[in-house]
């Protein structure tokens, strides 16, 4: 990749995502969703992990067949065997990856019962081995951020050298916080032999809500592929949320001078598909794709919202594929939104009539909690009987 604002977006909806409890998705869920993720942009796609099941193997393959911009990636741990199914799933792909993974921290190591030496000639191993298969291979280090800093450059360096291209640097707990986030990919920038010539990536877990922080901070300091999930889906408290990063980067481009490939107006139709097709409802004020991320109730807000939409939105609905109104209507709302709300659905009002309709709205938003455009009309139509 020559172009160094360039971030890429891997998403792992169908692996780290579906490795939610409950969160199985079946094989033309999966074939559907892979489909909306390459037509969004989404530059690598991980498909599942091959050796996990004949159904994650037969999904995996599917989805390389059917792929047409996407790189399709599948999982695989540290051994000739995994990584062999993931290849023959993979590599009907026009552009196969191959992701083999060895937790390196002192705990993964344990329960591995591999000495720091031994890992080392393990990856050296099966990485050189992805590799004479695939001409595309990532190698995670699980748990990287509480592995002991000179043992992390070691392990990476020899990935790099057994001709791994990308090197992702796993949050696996969400332990991290955003300053060691970016540290950590700046010390193997500078220590390690050879980190120029390969991508680093930042996958994190959310478990203590810093995801999304996370990330953007590696990036910040050179990562440059993001994993992430739609919805933030993934193990215990999730994964980095896709939308939130893409967003992030296009509406802070001062900050963030980033590009990625997403078509941002296809990201509300995948996020309510991965929602149903998961059995995840996503929470009401999720950023970017909650039900109410762009509604106003407050009579303040829908003043400001309806003089300038800028006062209290930072990003258009439509950026992210909402056609929806964005004014939520409710006992706090104002005349101004209930005369712009009617207006919409057909009805313009004298002030005298405004007044009155007012009156009953504000009594029953008070009995209500939300007032939909069926109520109004109701209201409306109320008003004309008993005029
Ligand atoms: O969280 C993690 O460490 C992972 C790896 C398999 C990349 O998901
Ligand atoms: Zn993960």
């Amino acid at each position: 990749m020559t172009d160094t604002s360039r971030v890429l977006i891997f998403d792992t909806t169908l692996r780290d995502g579906e490795q939610s409890p409950g969160a199985t998705m079946t094989h033309d869920e999966k074939l559907e969703i892979a489909m909306l993720l390459d037509d969004m942009g989404v530059d690598i796609i991980e498909a599942g992990f091959p050796i996990a099941s004949e159904g994650d193997f037969e999904a995996v393959s599917a989805i390389a067949k059917a792929s047409k911009n996407s790189v399709i990636c599948g999982l695989s741990r540290a051994n000739y065997k995994d990584i062999d199914r993931c290849w023959e799933a993979v590599k009907h792909a026009a552009r196969p990856r191959i992701h083999t993974f060895i937790g390196t921290s002192p705990l993964h190591r344990g329960i591995t019962n591999l000495g720091q030496d031994e890992m080392i000639a393990r990856i050296a191993d099966t990485v050189t081995h992805a590799r004479n298969l695939c001409e595309d291979v990532q190698w995670s280090a699980m748990d990287a951020i509480r592995t002991e800093r000179d043992y992390l450059c070691r392990v990476v360096e020899t990935a790099i050298k057994a001709g791994a291209t990308t090197i992702n640097i796993p949050d696996t707990v969400g332990y991290t916080l955003p300053q060691e986030s970016a540290d950590i990919i700046a010390m193997l920038l500078e220590k390690v032999p050879g980190a120029d010539q390969v991508i680093f990536a930042t996958h994190c877990h959310n478990d203590l809500g810093m995801a999304t922080a996370n990330a953007l901070a590696a990036v910040s300091a050179g990562a440059r592929q993001i994993e992430c999930t739609i919805n933030g889906l993934g193990e215990r408290a999730g994964n980095t949320a896709l939308e939130e990063v893409v967003m992030a980067i296009k509406v802070r481009r001062d900050l963030m001078p980033y590009t990625t490939r997403i078509d941002t107006t296809k990201i509300m139709n995948l996020s309510r598909r991965v929602s149903q097709v998961s059995g995840f409802p996503v929470q009401f004020n999720k950023a970017v794709v909650g039900k109410n991320a762009f509604l106003h109730e407050s009579g303040i807000h829908q003043d400001g919202v309806l003089k300038n939409v800028e006062t209290f939105e930072i990003m258009k609905p439509a950026d992210i594929g909402i056609t929806e109104t964005n004014i939520a209507m409710g006992k706090h709302s104002g005349r101004a939104a209930l005369r712009t709300k009617l207006a919409d659905l057909g009805y313009e009002l004298a002030d005298n009539q405004l007044n009155d309709v007012f009156v009953r709205f504000k009594a029953l938003a008070d009995r209500k909690k939300e007032i939909y455009d069926d109520d109004l009309i109701a209201l409306m139509t109320d008003s004309a009987a008993n005029t």
